[in-house]
Formats: structure tokens, sequence, C-alpha cells
């Protein structure tokens, strides 16, 4: 079991590294653990992951507004918002050959799972990183990189109340790096130590937040599915009193069903009044909301819909992924929706010769300002639609030396292998059809 969850996570972090989606950070240097970088087509992804999620939380609706607060915060937002004190997981050191040191509430046992030996008692290990501000390096200067971009929208709360027309229920939303120094990492991009995530905060009348938990539960729900994640690999859980973060008044995460089993894709959170009643309380600013109603003056209880690009992308490959044999060979696809896939409408000239790329070249400009498209003219036919296949391109144009008399191309059907005919004339139309 072990070996096929080994298999199917190293089959698809292959792909990833040949193809130009991930890379591991730093490589020719050895790389740097948990770490990664993005390349031409991993750039293409999470930039329509990110876009999609911003579409629909923010350029859709009139009541969620963006803001892109700094990394590099005033070290007092920490220790208000309490992760100084308790952003932090239980640590334990291998005290017997290894001294591999492990995350004591991932274990199982309490023996080193490397060696076998035995473990210390566990202390708390903070998650945040820290470094300096200005050329002194002493304990004054010390500021974090941040560990959620949350905080970013509790400390401009009044800043964007003030400045939009926004009322109660309204909220928040951020896209940002985030940085995590996670004891424990591995599985690819599951867990990593510099990450990207997509927040909102949703500020409402205290009491209603626990309708609200219901709705976004079942929004965010719906939104992973309408990316083309199957139903049956996500679940709603809803978390323990022993698992909530320190913040929380209760907690669900949605989750996907990876390889090595069920795991975190989205954290939905009630924070109650939590953030804006500490901040209110270390910096002295008051940030009670006032409804323009009744002159009401409270603070607004919290709802936030938490998610990492990079786990999106990782169940997004994992769920696309797929082997299949045909003709006796086995034809690798990423089944991926066109909505997310890198390209969308590949445009394959049949061979390098003039007269091709002169129809071929203009057709994929003119495809271009409509869909993502790529232009692949090396290597046989066979390869190239492999290549597209392996990249989840949804569609492949050829064009061939008949299109020269007959003006049409043929349109293939990654899912399908399906092959139609299609006027030059009547292309851009057909794309637009089947991609939806
Ligand atoms: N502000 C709420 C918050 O930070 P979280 O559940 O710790 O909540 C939210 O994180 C989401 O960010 C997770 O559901 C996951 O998608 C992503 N995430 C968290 N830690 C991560 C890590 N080390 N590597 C990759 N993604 C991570």
């Amino acid at each position: 079991m072990a070996e096929l969850v080994q298999n199917r996570l190293e089959t698809l972090v292959s792909l990833c590294k040949r193809r130009g989606f991930v890379f591991p950070s730093s490589e020719i240097y050895g790389g740097i653990n948990a770490v990664y970088d993005f390349g031409p087509l991993g750039v293409r992804l999470r930039r329509r992951i990110r876009d999609l999620w911003w579409r629909e939380m923010v350029e859709l609706r009139d009541d969620i507004e963006g803001v892109e607060a700094a990394i590099l915060m005033n070290p007092m937002v920490w220790q208000a918002s309490g992760h100084i004190s308790n952003f932090s997981d239980p640590l334990v050191d291998c005290l017997g050959e290894c001294h591999q040191r492990w995350r004591a509430d991932h274990l199982e046992g309490d023996r080193c799972p490397n060696c076998g030996g035995p473990l210390s008692s566990p202390r708390q290990f903070n998650l945040m990183f820290k470094t300096f501000i200005g050329p002194v390096e002493e304990e004054g200067s010390v500021v974090y990189l941040r560990p959620e971009t949350a905080q970013g929208m509790f400390v401009n709360f009044k800043n964007i109340l003030g400045t939009s027309r926004q009322r109660i229920p309204f909220g928040i939303a951020q896209i940002g790096r985030s940085f995590r120094n996670e004891i424990s990492t591995g599985n690819f991009i599951f867990r990593l130590r510099e990450l990207e995530m997509m927040e909102m905060e949703w500020f409402t009348e205290p009491g209603d937040d626990a309708r609200w938990f219901e709705y976004w539960c079942e929004q965010r729900m719906a939104w992973h599915q309408g990316l083309g994640i199957r139903a049956d690999n996500l679940r709603l859980r809803p978390h323990g009193e022993d698992e909530k973060a320190h913040y929380a008044l209760a907690s669900s995460d949605i989750e996907y069903r990876y390889p090595w089993g069920w795991g975190e894709l989205e954290g939905i959170a009630r924070r109650g009044d939590y953030d804006l009643s500490r901040h209110q309380e270390v910096s002295g600013k008051d940030l009670q909301y006032t409804d323009p109603a009744s002159g009401r003056r409270f603070l607004p209880f919290v709802v936030e819909p938490a998610l990492g690009v990079d786990r999106t992308f990782l169940a997004l490959l994992l769920d696309a992924y797929s082997e299949e044999v045909v003709k006796g060979e086995t034809r690798v696809v990423l089944h991926l929706n066109a909505r997310v896939a890198p390209y969308q409408v590949a445009v394959l000239p049949l061979s390098k010769k003039p007269e091709l790329a002169a129809v071929a070249r203009p057709l994929e400009h003119e495809l271009r300002a409509r869909f993502a498209t790529d232009y692949d003219d090396t290597g046989s036919i066979g390869k190239r639609y492999r290549r597209q296949d392996e990249i989840g391109t949804p569609l492949a144009i050829t064009v061939d030396f008949e299109t020269l008399d007959d003006h049409a191309a043929t349109v293939r059907d990654r899912d399908t292998m399906e092959q139609v005919r299609v006027p030059l004339s009547r292309l851009a139309e057909v794309c637009e059809e089947r991609l939806g």
C-alpha cells in the first residue's frame, strides 16, 4: 500500500518536473526542503487557480473587497494575534541513532518511525520564520514572515470599512505568500515552508456567524467541484475540539482524498471576534463597527475560508491524472477542466514546411486572442499529441497538407481522442463550444 502511494506521487512529481510544472527550488545546489519553484506550465496553472478564486470571491460579488497587505508586519500584530505564543506544533527528537525530528501529533506509537529509537518528550516549536528589519540584528529588530495572510485583513479592517461603501455582512479577500517553518514536510507540495494562500475574512453580526459558516462551507465545496475535482474525492470534516486553531470557535476542513488518505485542502473557520478584539486591546484603537440604522456599536464576528494555491494545484493534478492503455501503449492524460488547463488549444502543423506554417501561425494567433494556445511543430504528430495529453490540453488542431485545399483542420479531443474535420472559418466557434 505504502509503495503504491509512493508510486502515484512519484509519477506525478516526475511528470511535473519533465513537463515544466514544478521544480525543486535552487535545484543545482541540491534544493531546499519543502520549497519549490513553478515552471512555465505550473505558472499557467497557478494563475488560473488564483484568477478563478479572485473572480468568484471578489469580482462577481458586491460584498467582498480585495487587499494586498505586506508580508512583513509590525511584530505587535503577531503578539496580539496569538501567533507568538500559540502558533506552534509539538516537536520530538529521536534519541536513538538517527536524531531525526518529528511532529509528535503526526506519529503513531512512541518510537522513531525511521530508526525505531526512543523519542524525547514533546516541546512546542513555533512555526514562524524570524528575521531582522534594518541593519542591526538585535532583539528589538525582530520581524516575522507572515504565517497567514489573514492578519493583514484584520489590521486593515477600519481602513477598508472607511474607504469602501460596505456594510456588514461583507468580506475582505487576499491572495499572497505565507511562510511556515513546518517540522514534518514531504508529500511533494502538500506541506510547504513557503506557500501561497487565498483567504477571505467575512465580517458579520455576532450570532449570524453560524449561518454564514454553513453558507461558506457549501460555497467553497461547490467551487472545488466546479474546478473539476470529483465529488467523491472531496468531503467536509468538522474539527474535533483538540484540533481547532487557537483563534477558532469551530472549523471544518474541506478534505481531498490524496494518495496517502484524506487530508486538508481548505480550512473554514469561525474566528468569532477573537482577532479584532485582540487587536483592539493591544493597539488601543477602536475597531468596532457602528450599525448605520441603530447606531449600535460592536465587534463583528468572522467566518474565514482559507485555501492554499499549492494544495489546490496538487489536488487538481492528482485528480486529473490517468494512465490508459490504447492499442497496447500507455497513454498518460491529465483530464484537467478547460478552465484550469495551462493550454486550452494546441495548434500542430503536421510538418515544419513553410506552406503549413503560413496557415497554422496566423490561425494560432487568431485563437490566442480567445484561448490559451500552444504552437508546436517539433517531432512526430503522435509524440506531440502525447505531450499535449500529458499536460492536459483539451483540444489539439492539426493543420495538414489537405488544409491547403479544403481550408479545414482536424480537431482532436484529449479525452475521447475523437477527431473531426472543421472548416478554418468555424474553428474558433467550435473551440468555444467544446471548451464550454
Ligand atoms: N488563516 C487561516 C489559516 O491559516 P490553515 O488551515 O492553517 O488556516 C489554510 O491554512 C490553508 O492553507 C490550508 O487549508 C491549506 O490549503 C494551506 N496550507 C496551510 N499550511 C500549508 C503548508 N505548509 N503547505 C501548503 N499549504 C498549506
